[in-house]
């Protein structure tokens, strides 16, 4: 071992003085300090082999042939750069990029139904996430304990109802009921209609609220809602509006159907679906049943021509005006639309950058 090293010695001694460069110099310090292969290291992990007392001297002959080298290096590096301390930092290489952040995929999504919408004449619009239950529920044709309503798992807020004047005293309420957080976005709708601004067309993108918590539903979730109202407004218009939508959204080729449905709100209420971008519509794939669908449709969301008690509850003369609203969740329509599979809805909220990233 001690020639061995004292052969380490003089090969390091040879090679200093071939150096010229800072570069030849790297290459030597690599050669016998490297963390890897340097022929130091490897001497010093050798020792392992040696027997137990020859290890002390020969670890120690290794430290001192290292201090050696480690001089000598400092000595030959001073000489080249003229005694001048220089920096190891190289210039050329290119910059670490600054994380840069971006916007939420259902915050995507949304700018986009928007622009969608926005292009046809609705405006967005905003109402209160804490509502009263007279908008959520009362006017929109359910009243007291319809119900109509155990399908909205409502989220109460504690607290005495609050006494007001109503627009429409016909209905003789006498209060908005309890607050909540708002499980629809159709709360706009009378709200709209009490701004007295006629035609409506209204567009209501909002966060909504259910006592729900699964696989395939977040007790927080978005929803839009559109509401048209006006003179002469029939279910033609509903179905151009849906199919602009639906072919602005999820594509040229994507058809639709309203199936008949029910609603409190609406008066007649559909169910839209739209064909599955997976099988064109067929429910086929390669003579096999479509994965995606089940007839080749996928349910999409809730519409209708708004019902003449709710018209009345905004104060609209339904003799005169019509309107039609639909209302359809956005995270539903992103994951239809980006194909996008995630066994669990709630991973849309948890903050995981790792998943968030992927967008
Ligand atoms: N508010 C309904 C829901 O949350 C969706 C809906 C259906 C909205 C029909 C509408 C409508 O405006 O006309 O399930």
């Amino acid at each position: 071992m001690k020639d061995k090293i004292g052969q380490l010695k003089s090969q390091f001694e040879k090679s200093a003085a071939e150096v010229k460069t800072l570069s030849d110099l790297e290459q030597l310090e690599m050669g016998f300090l490297g963390r890897k292969n340097g022929l130091l290291t490897l001497a010093m992990k050798d020792l392992k082999s040696l027997p137990k007392e020859e290890i002390p001297a020969a670890g120690q002959l290794i430290n001192e042939v290292k201090n050696f080298v480690i001089a000598k290096i400092e000595e030959i590096k001073s000489k080249i750069t003229g005694g001048e301390s220089i920096s190891s930092f190289d210039y050329s290489l290119p910059g670490s990029n600054q994380p840069n952040g971006h916007l939420h995929l259902v915050t995507h999504a949304i700018e986009e139904i928007a622009s969608i919408f926005t292009k046809i004449g609705f405006v967005r619009e905003r109402y209160p996430e804490v509502d009263w239950d007279y908008y959520a529920f009362e006017t929109l044709n359910m009243p007291g304990d319809h119900p109509a309503r155990d399908e909205w798992e409502t989220f109460f807020i504690d607290g005495e109802p609050i006494k007001m004047h109503l627009a429409d005293s016909s209905l003789k309420l006498t209060d908005k009921g309890k607050r909540i957080l708002t499980p629809h976005t159709s709360n706009g709708q009378v709200r709209e209609m009490e701004k007295k601004k006629l035609p409506i067309r209204m567009m209501n993108i909002s966060k909504t609220y259910r006592r729900q918590s699964d696989a395939s539903h977040a007790p927080m979730f978005h929803q839009f809602e559109g509401l048209v109202v006006d003179k002469g407004i029939n279910i033609t218009h509903l179905k151009g509006t849906i199919e602009y939508f639906v072919k602005n959204f999820f594509g040229e080729d994507r058809e639709i159907r309203l199936r008949p449905h029910h609603f409190q709100f609406t008066e007649p209420s559909f169910e839209v679906d739209i064909s599955c971008g997976f099988c064109h519509g067929k429910g086929i794939v390669d003579g096999q049943k479509c994965k995606i669908c089940k007839d080749g449709w996928l349910e999409l969301a809730g519409a209708g021509m708004v019902h003449p008690n709710v018209l009345k509850a905004g104060g609209i003369d339904p003799k005169i005006y019509s309107g039609f609203a639909f209302g359809w969740g956005v995270e539903r329509c992103y994951l239809m639309k980006s194909g996008l599979n995630i066994d669990d809805i709630r991973l849309l909220y948890k903050n995981d950058l790792r998943f968030l990233e992927q967008f």
